[in-house]
């Protein structure tokens, strides 16, 4: 697919658990555009990789599961899916999430996830939510929106996440995971989460989805013009 670089994009970057996901999809169909939950990529690699037993050293593997994976429009016209996604419920696992956020440290599996991330920015715009969206993928971005929130709330809201599909956690457990996942993602060397210098930092601590896509729908439409 041609990049196009005329497509608006609004990015969406955060930590695990600021609800970057639940916001960027009610945006994106708000505004009819496509969506691209890039965190998803990573999960589902880190669970295939899991599946399959390849280790993080073996570049081969892991760049022939990236070349399979395929992105396309969902029925409503503003969605991305993986081809032949795997059980959902897997990609929500936490052992997925810490291999996805180990092998996000590579920086051939990034350089290899890059233009499968731009290919999603297709007409009429683009919504995508991640770590580095506003500052590697789409550094031309037209919003650029950095979602934080304390840990506390990020941890309750993933086990919330996790007891609607039926898998269960301890809250302290998943503050642990959350904080070394945070540390992590923001201390390796490739694309660390950071906001983008032109970032707007929102705060979604004690703010619902519905709030937050409000304010950001507020501020596109303030900076965009549109009426
Ligand atoms: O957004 P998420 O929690 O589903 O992301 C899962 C992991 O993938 C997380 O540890 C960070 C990594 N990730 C990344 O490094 N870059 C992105 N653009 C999206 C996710």
């Amino acid at each position: 697919m041609n990049v196009r670089p005329e497509v608006p994009v609004i990015t969406i970057d955060g930590p695990g658990g600021a609800g970057k996901g639940t916001v960027s999809a009610r945006l994106a169909e708000r505004l009819s555009w496509n969506w691209l939950e890039s965190g998803r990529l990573y999960r589902w690699l880190g669970w295939q990789a899991l599946q399959e037993q390849v280790n993080g050293e073996d570049e081969e593997a892991l760049g022939r599961l990236i070349a399979t994976i395929r992105l396309r429009p969902r029925a409503g016209g503003w969605g991305l899916e993986i081809e032949g996604a795997p059980i959902p419920e897997a990609l929500a696992d936490e052992a997925a999430a810490d291999r996805a956020s180990r092998l996000a440290g590579l920086p051939f599996v990034r350089r290899a996830l890059l233009p499968v991330q731009r290919s999603c920015r297709q007409p009429p715009g683009l919504v995508t939510d991640g770590r580095d969206m506003g500052t590697v993928v789409f550094p031309d971005a037209v919003l650029k929106v950095f979602l934080t929130a304390s840990v506390e709330a990020r941890a309750a809201r993933r086990l919330k996440q996790l007891n609607a599909l039926g898998l269960y956690d301890s809250l302290r457990r998943l503050t642990r995971e959350i904080e070394e996942r945070d540390e992590r993602d923001r201390n390796r060397s490739v694309s660390p989460l950071k906001p983008a210098p032109d970032a707007w930092i929102v705060d979604s601590t004690g703010l619902d989805a519905e709030q937050v896509v409000q304010k950001i729908w507020e501020r596109w439409r303030a900076g965009s013009g549109v009426s």
